[in-house]
């Protein structure tokens, strides 16, 4: 029995010995086959593609020397004037890409707030990149305390700052080609205080001001604002910090929690409503996620509207729900609220004193930055009346160092 199990299995081994060759033999010339087949479509499919989608072109012969160079080059050179000066201005400079030289633009808010949010990929930049101080001056009208600017920036290396300012529409600034402040004025739209216009006005000046790839921090100003430190300070600090200054905190009163709308739950609960300044001083990234926001604005311009100030509320809430870590939680900008009411104290010239001045720049306490603390809290200070100009000009070297 098992003499001839051995047997049989060996005939059988023999013989699946001789069909398994022949059968490799025979896929292995049918696969050629096919293969050469389907390669010679492959072949000519794709080298005939481009001038059967396109049946003008289907008369250059494929090698002829004018297929390999259908590019700007080609399409710039055609008649029709945009393209002619298209060639002129080489179209895709880096200059004009990375910088806009004029601010004046026709995009609605939403092209520029879409093109505003474009972040690059990659995390080295072709060019030397210093980090640039975006001043964002939102007023209806004058600044009155331009003289007083222009002096702080006097001299400064035009590399490292920018200036925006947000105007009511119809107002033009008036100032000369050598002025700080000239042809800095941005495609502006009315305002109107206590609204989300105001707010729409803050991203509109973030996103013109984001179009300039060197801006890395965003300061907004109004025009009773004035600086308190000189220029390079302020760089310094600013371009150092690791955090952003945006004012955000809980107030249980009816002037924080208060103004809350349940309808904009479950979105944003009412432990999430969070309070501030509206002056705030931010980073490049914080600034792309607050233009590229529509839900939590689209909320706030929807339900916060009577009495409620989106100004106030809209960035410190949506701030403090995502992007926490990226917060100081502190406002760089000093104001007095010491009197109480509505609106905080203003001041006027006979206020303005070297210890009064100098109670800004540093008054004992101590604040946050980065790891660590500095005794230097706030670089900005408001509200300033027009009559404090004249003197705020005569000791400013002394005390701002500027
Ligand atoms: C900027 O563009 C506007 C309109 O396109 C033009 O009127 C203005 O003169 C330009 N300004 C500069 C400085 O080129
Ligand atoms: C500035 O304006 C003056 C007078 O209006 C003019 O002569 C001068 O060429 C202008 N300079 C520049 C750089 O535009
Ligand atoms: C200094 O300023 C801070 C913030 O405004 C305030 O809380 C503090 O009371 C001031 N300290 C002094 C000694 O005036």
């Amino acid at each position: 029995m098992r003499a001839r199990t051995e047997r049989d299995e060996v005939s059988k081994d023999l013989s699946v010995g001789l069909t398994k060759p022949l059968c490799f033999l025979i896929v292995f010339v049918i696969g050629i086959v096919i293969g050469l087949v389907s390669s010679s479509h492959i072949d000519r499919y794709f080298t005939s593609q481009p001038y059967n989608l396109n049946g003008d072109r289907e008369s250059i012969p494929p090698n002829s020397p004018s297929t390999s160079s259908i590019t700007n080059d080609e399409t710039c050179t055609t008649t029709t004037n945009i393209v002619t000066s298209c060639v002129k201005e080489d179209c895709l400079s880096m200059k004009s890409f990375l910088s806009p030289k004029n601010l004046s633009h026709g995009m609605t808010d939403d092209e520029l707030f879409w093109r505003a949010s474009m972040v690059p990929e990659k995390a080295q930049y072709p060019f030397d990149r210093m980090p640039k101080l975006a001043f964002m001056f939102l007023t209806r009208g004058p600044l009155p305390f331009m003289p007083l600017w222009e002096r702080f920036f006097k001299g400064q290396d035009v590399k490292k700052y920018t200036i925006y300012v947000h105007t009511n529409p119809e107002f033009e600034l008036g100032v000369s080609n050598s002025s700080v402040f000239y042809n800095r004025q941005i495609p502006s739209q009315d305002v109107k205080w206590g609204t989300v216009s105001l707010v729409d006005a803050e991203r509109r000046l973030l996103s013109n001001a984001l179009l300039d790839f060197s801006n890395e921090r965003f300061i907004l100003l109004s025009e009773s604002c004035i600086p308190i430190y000189n220029f390079q300070t302020i760089h310094n600090y600013l371009t150092n910090s690791i955090y952003s200054f945006l004012d955000s905190y809980d107030d249980p009163s009816r002037y924080g929690r208060g103004r809350y709308n349940r309808r904009m739950k479950p979105a944003i609960r009412i432990r999430d409503w969070r309070k501030g300044s509206q002056w705030f001083e931010m980073n490049r990234a914080l600034a792309i996620k607050i233009i590229s926001d529509t839900k939590y604005y689209d909320l706030f311009k929807r339900y916060c509207t009577e009495d409620c100030y989106p100004d106030e509320h809209y960035m410190p809430t949506f701030v403090h729900m995502f992007y926490e870590e990226l917060n100081a939680d502190r406002t760089v900008t000093f104001v007095d609220w010491s009197i109480g009411g509505a609106h905080p104290a203003s001041f006027e010239g006979r206020d303005i004193t070297k210890r009064f001045l100098k109670s800004l720049r540093k008054n004992g306490t101590s604040c946050l930055y980065n790891k660590g603390t500095t005794d230097v809290c706030y670089l900005f200070a408001r509200k300033f009346g027009p009559s404090s100009l004249e003197p705020l000009l005569e000791i400013s070297s002394e005390v701002f160092e500027y």
